[in-house]
């Protein structure tokens, strides 16, 4: 096999791999941009329910969990939410704000593909997919890569990029490779887990769920100091929703969560109130007029909260209103990789160049977007972090 030489290879065509092939073909690189799977792109085809929530107008490192919670903020500071909204409305794509600073297509995800192909032609990069990695060292010349698949190839190049993402979603060819070839240059590796995921329970608080399954009320989840305001959903299998995928990025294994219903809503006042105008009602039949029905029947009835408004005493009704304000539910897992949105941990910033996402000891080695440990909150920030370090690495090499 001839051996083929670019300035840079880059491992993985999903949102960071484009982004960083964009701008380092533009700078006139030759750049080759690699992927195992048959289409660039796939989690962004599926992405924000098939609308993909590109960014989210409030990114800041704030936003983002990691060992470090500073490196994220000089790749997001310097590629910012504007500067995708930018490159978004050059396409001409139509998007909306759906909440929170989350912006959405609002025709399809494939907009934003097709916009990222069509300014990787204007570059000048070459794509091969259906292409695996079989080996990649380092000599004198720079990269030795080999490839294998329909795109196999002895390559030499100064840059490897690897931007092949994280453990989330085996099903659609997350792999975890990128992991591997940071251990084989040295690299730490922080310790990886699911994130953005639905929490599960066990039997015995499942039995309860089940019958309230498909009900969603808004909630303020916390868990330890971090907390969050949105919907939260149950399930067949336990907690989900938005409120619940958030809390999961914090939550640690026999952690409790603990749920306040319908944060900003004052349960004592408003029960104290339905007691004085009709205390014949029942306890369950009051709180169905503030929580979904479904919902306050399953509580009441798991509580022990029986009998007539006039019949509770305001110490009692206090003691709903806490509980409904502080319930504490204790997870026994979650749904793992199979169904997250992300990977926690990664690649250690500590060996990257925070500028560059060069790897300190190996020039010229990159890494970018979820294969490092910086993952987002919910909402536009896991692609805003996939755009902005790819940026960074395709503008330095
Ligand atoms: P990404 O996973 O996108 O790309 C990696 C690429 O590498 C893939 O194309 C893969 O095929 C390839 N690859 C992997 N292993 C390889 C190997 N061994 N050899 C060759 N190629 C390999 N975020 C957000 O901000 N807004 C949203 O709306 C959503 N929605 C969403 C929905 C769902 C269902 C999921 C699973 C995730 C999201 N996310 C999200 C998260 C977001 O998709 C994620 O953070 C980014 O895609 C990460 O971008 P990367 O480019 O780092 O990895």
């Amino acid at each position: 096999m001839r051996t083929q030489s670019f300035d840079t290879v880059i491992l993985g065509a999903g949102a960071a791999g484009m982004m960083c092939a964009i701008h380092g073909a533009a700078r006139g690189g030759r750049v080759l941009i690699v992927d195992h799977a048959r289409n660039p792109c796939e989690k962004i085809r599926i992405s924000g329910g098939g609308r993909c929530n590109f960014t989210n107008t409030g990114a800041t490192a704030r936003n983002f969990l990691s060992a470090n919670p500073h490196f994220a903020k000089s790749a997001l500071g310097r590629y910012t939410p504007q500067h995708f909204i930018a490159l978004v409305e050059k396409h001409g794509i139509a998007y909306h704000e759906k909440t929170l600073g989350q912006l959405f297509c609002n025709h399809s995800a494939k907009d934003i593909i097709a916009m990222l192909l069509d300014e990787m032609a204007q570059a000048g990069c070459e794509v091969r997919l259906s292409t695996t990695l079989e080996k990649v060292g380092c000599s004198e010349a720079g990269f030795s890569v080999t490839l294998g698949g329909e795109g196999a190839a002895d390559i030499v190049c100064r840059n490897f990029v690897v931007a092949c993402g994280g453990k989330s979603i085996p099903k659609m060819g997350a792999t975890g490779l990128g992991y591997q070839i940071a251990t084989q240059f040295g690299l730490a590796v922080t310790e990886t887990r699911a994130g953005l995921v639905p929490l599960t329970f066990g039997e015995d608080v499942l039995t309860g769920f089940r019958e309230i399954s498909g009900v969603a009320v808004d909630a303020r989840v916390s868990c330890g100091k971090t907390a969050f305001e949105e919907a939260l959903l149950f399930t067949h299998r336990g907690l989900s929703g938005p409120a619940i995928l958030q809390i999961s990025s914090y939550w640690r294994e026999k952690q409790p969560v603990r749920i306040a219903f319908l944060p900003g809503q004052d349960f004592f006042a408003a029960l104290a109130a339905a007691k004085r105008e009709n205390g014949r009602r029942s306890i369950a039949t009051a709180l169905g007029e503030l929580l979904p029905k479904r919902l306050a029947t399953h509580l009441a009835q798991t509580q022990g909260w029986t009998g007539t408004l006039g019949e509770t005493t305001d110490k009692r009704l206090a003691a709903i209103a806490a509980t409904l304000q502080g319930w504490e539910v204790f997870p026994i897992g979650t749904e793992g990789y199979r169904t997250a949105e992300v990977t926690l941990g990664g690649v250690d910033t500590g060996g990257l160049d925070s500028r560059t996402m060069e790897a300190k000891a190996v020039p010229g080695l990159h890494f970018i977007g979820e294969v490092v440990d910086v993952t987002g909150w919910l909402g536009g920030y896991n692609f805003q972090w996939a755009w902005s370090s790819g940026w960074a690495a395709g503008t330095a090499i």
